[in-house]
């Protein structure tokens, strides 16, 4: 799959509504959370690789590189500006737990490498799981998300697939350690939800929503019912741990063409570097 780095025509602004996922707080909120963890996450999955930029040999994945970058880029941008957004409608906290967040993973990219490139590409099959569990539905994902924040979102997801085999790749070829993806793998999938969790219950805490039975029974099953996106997200998880996982394997291109179909008309592409 080619990687195409995208710029996208419109975004979330001031006067979009708080409670952009179809009104509800719970659903909302809880994509902030998600949304918060880019900017900083992005930045260290580029750290991570640059760090082995000098030792891939492969001409074809030097270029994917160069492109992941861009994209994570662009990506980091798009998100920062959310949490502009976000800071006017008083959700500044989120800048104080990123902040601890972005200490722990400049730390980590810069004395443990082979480590922080193992946890980004465990990050990375993440994020590539949550793209197709909100393409794959959109009925159920997307069409409830106010229209400025929709193309964002679709836009990630399909660019996060577009890229999904880099990190890997780059992995495979710079350190190729299955014992030490699978401690990766382990630690991912303790402090990512940790933190996605303390996240949210700031942010329900600040919008006096963290007692809302009704919010939460709603929101548990969307998260983790027998279809939740959280729940979809764990089972295809669990294939990151096999010795001969391989993100290549698994082909999501449609979500591309068809994504590349419809919005054409609302982003432009950039050159790779
Ligand atoms: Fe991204
Ligand atoms: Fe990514």
């Amino acid at each position: 799959m080619s990687i195409v780095p995208r710029k996208i025509s419109r975004h979330p602004n001031a006067a979009t509504p708080t409670y952009w996922f179809d009104g509800k707080g719970f659903e909302s909120l809880f994509f902030n959370a998600v949304s918060s963890t880019f900017p900083e996450g992005e930045r260290f999955f580029v750290l991570s690789v640059r760090n082995f930029a000098e030792q891939i040999q492969d001409e074809g994945l030097k270029i994917d590189v160069a492109r992941f970058m861009r994209q994570e880029g662009q990506h980091s941008r798009e998100h920062d500006a959310h949490m502009r957004i976000l800071d006017t409608q008083g959700f500044g906290m989120l800048r104080q737990v990123s902040r601890f967040d972005r200490l722990l993973m400049r730390w980590t990219a810069k004395f443990l490498p082979r480590y922080a490139l193992a946890v980004t590409t465990a990050v990375e099959h993440v994020t590539a799981l949550a793209a197709v569990a909100l393409l794959e539905n959109e009925a159920k994902y997307l069409d409830p998300m106010h229209e400025d924040y929709r193309l964002m979102w679709h836009w990630h997801a399909v660019e996060e697939i577009e890229h999904k085999a880099v990190t890997f790749d780059v992995f495979e070829e710079a350190v190729g350690s299955y014992t030490l993806r699978f401690i990766a793998a382990l630690y991912v999938a303790v402090i990512f939800p940790l933190i996605l969790f303390i996240r949210h219950l700031f942010l329900l805490a600040k919008e006096g929503l963290l007692f809302d039975v009704a919010g939460w029974r709603r929101g548990m099953s969307f998260l983790l019912g027998r279809e939740g996106f959280l729940t979809k997200i764990a089972v295809g998880y669990s294939r990151f741990f096999r010795r001969n996982f391989n993100p290549a394997n698994t082909d999501d291109s449609r979500y591309v063409v068809e994504f590349e179909e419809r919005y054409g008309m609302h982003f432009s592409h950039l050159p790779a570097a």
